[in-house]
């Protein structure tokens, strides 16, 4: 079994890579793999809302940077972690930027399979964060893991992420509730439990 996560950080070592490294530390110890994507510090292309996405199978038309790539590699992940610092009470600009674009491509990629968000940030805006990037799972059919407490750590730098010490639990109750949930799914479908099929959708626009 396999977690993907992302960092929405441009700094590939910095406070949300570090909570990241805690999440996959713990995974391991449980047998699950991980990797960690990097969004990096370059421009991040926003949706331009031109909906080729809906005639090309699971595709975003932009066919230049990662969205694609990582779409793909989620097809065989079964578990997901989002990690992001907090801008002004918000996940960066950049992850935004990055979910918009795989879920409106590649929802289906994503759907069934249990995430979790992470943030990071030096004092508030923590929960507010949390609730946008939990709100990608909660569109798309995804159950969301939870820890004892919501997932964030804080600090300016790596070395204050892990005095954080209730932060650092927060993320190794995390990785052991998603290690938990990923084998309970895999012992389901060996006892020929699946996920409800795909029902059509009724999208409303509530002009009558
Ligand atoms: C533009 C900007 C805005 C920020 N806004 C907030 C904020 O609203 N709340 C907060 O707690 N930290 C804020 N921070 C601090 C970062 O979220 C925090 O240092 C975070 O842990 C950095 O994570 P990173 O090292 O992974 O980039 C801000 C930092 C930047 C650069």
């Amino acid at each position: 079994m396999r977690v993907l996560m992302i960092n929405g950080s441009p700094h590939t070592h910095g406070c949300t890579y570090t909570a990241l490294s805690e999440v996959a530390s713990e995974l391991k110890k449980e047998g699950i793999e991980s990797e960690i994507i990097q969004t990096g510090a370059g421009a991040v292309r926003d949706c331009v809302a031109c909906y080729k996405c809906r005639e090309l199978d699971n595709r975003c038309v932009f066919d230049d940077d990662m969205v694609n790539k990582i779409i793909e590699n989620a097809k065989t992940a079964d578990g997901f972690v989002f990690g992001s610092p907090v801008y002004y009470a918000h996940p960066s600009g950049r992850i935004l930027s990055l979910l918009d674009r795989l879920f409106f491509a590649g929802s289906k990629v994503f759907a069934y399979k249990p995430g979790a968000a992470v943030v990071s940030g030096r004092r508030a805006g923590t929960t507010a964060s949390l609730d946008v990037l939990n709100k990608y799972f909660t569109i798309n059919r995804m159950p969301v893991v939870s820890s004892r407490y919501w997932n964030m750590v804080h600090g300016m730098t790596p070395d204050e992420v892990m005095q954080d010490e209730e932060g650092v639990q927060v993320m190794h109750i995390l990785a052991r509730n998603m290690a938990w949930l990923l084998k309970s799914i895999e012992a389901g479908k060996k006892a020929g439990i699946v996920p409800p099929p795909f029902t059509p959708v009724k999208a409303t626009n509530f002009i009558r």
